[in-house]
């Protein structure tokens, strides 16, 4: 029986996660399957265990689960711990659940892959929802002079912020106080899927910024049109997608893929 792994939602059907694991275990010659599993919304931990009965080695996990994930872990990384909440678990060979986030280490790589410095740069989060809060550690561990959190609600922002006060120089606030220039924006509210866009000044990006929407869409969202139409370079989540999956993959596998050729495998795909 070849491994099994799954990725757990509520809903599941558009998740692009089994054939992301397919291309990159095809790629790195895994035999292991990868499949899509719809848990109900009231028994996350039932459908984990049923998984792990039936000889599942690992999980990623998406909305709503990604913080129930984190309370059913036995053994919890630092950066997991950090977000409180996680996308990926193991099932040790001890039987415990090991659990991980590889949303930030993700978004990171992705810069990284597109030539993004964050090293010393003034760095501006849009949103301070689970999503954010995801992957501020690894974006404070990558070096940035300055993070700021602007946030619709503002004392949301202000919040996560003081969270995460050990870990950089980063501040909170609303988007009535945001001044600019930065020179990386990264949009990582939610109002990208319902075509909105937050508030934003039109100093907010520096002369050679970069504008990066954690979404992805077959269109350029919003957000990365007001950047481009102001002359930003503009990037979308895509490659982060990819890049967490690597980061998981390579958690279970211990192999790590060619996330590039994937990424344009499923540019195409869009
Ligand atoms: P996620 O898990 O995607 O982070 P979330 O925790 O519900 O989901 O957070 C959504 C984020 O997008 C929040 O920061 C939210 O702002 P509020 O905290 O003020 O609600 C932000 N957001 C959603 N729609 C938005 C919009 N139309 N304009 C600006 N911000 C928006």
């Amino acid at each position: 029986m070849s491994d099994r792994y799954c990725v757990f939602g509520h809903p599941i059907g558009h998740s692009r996660s089994p054939r992301i694991h397919a291309l990159f275990a095809e790629q790195c010659g895994q035999t292991m399957t990868y499949e899509a599993i719809e848990a109900p919304r009231e028994d996350f931990v039932g459908a984990w265990r049923a998984f792990v009965a039936a000889g599942g080695l690992g999980a990623n996990v998406t909305v709503p689960f990604k913080e129930e994930a984190y309370r059913v872990a036995d053994v919890l990384s630092q950066r997991a711990r950090r977000a409180g909440a996680v996308n990926t678990l193991v099932h040790g060979r001890d039987g415990r659940t090991y659990a991980d986030t590889t949303d930030g280490v993700g978004l990171v790589r992705d810069l990284e892959a597109h030539g993004v410095t964050l090293d010393d740069a003034r760095v501006l989060v849009l949103g301070a929802g689970g999503a954010v809060r995801g992957v501020l550690d690894p974006l404070l561990a990558a070096g940035p002079r300055a993070l700021h959190i602007a946030n619709r609600t503002a004392e949301k922002a202000v919040g996560l912020a003081a969270d995460f006060q050990q870990e950089g120089d980063v501040t909170g606030s609303g988007h009535d106080a945001l001044e600019g220039p930065f020179e990386v924006v990264i949009n990582g509210t939610s109002a990208s899927l319902s075509g909105e866009l937050p508030p934003l000044p039109e100093t907010l990006l520096a002369a050679d910024g970069v504008a990066y929407d954690m979404m992805y869409a077959a269109d350029p969202t919003v957000f990365l049109q007001w950047a481009s139409a102001r002359g930003a370079r503009t990037i979308d989540g895509l490659g982060m997608l990819v890049e967490q999956a690597a980061e998981s993959f390579f958690l279970w596998r211990h192999v790590r893929p060619d996330t590039g050729a994937v990424r344009d495998t499923l540019r195409h795909e869009l």
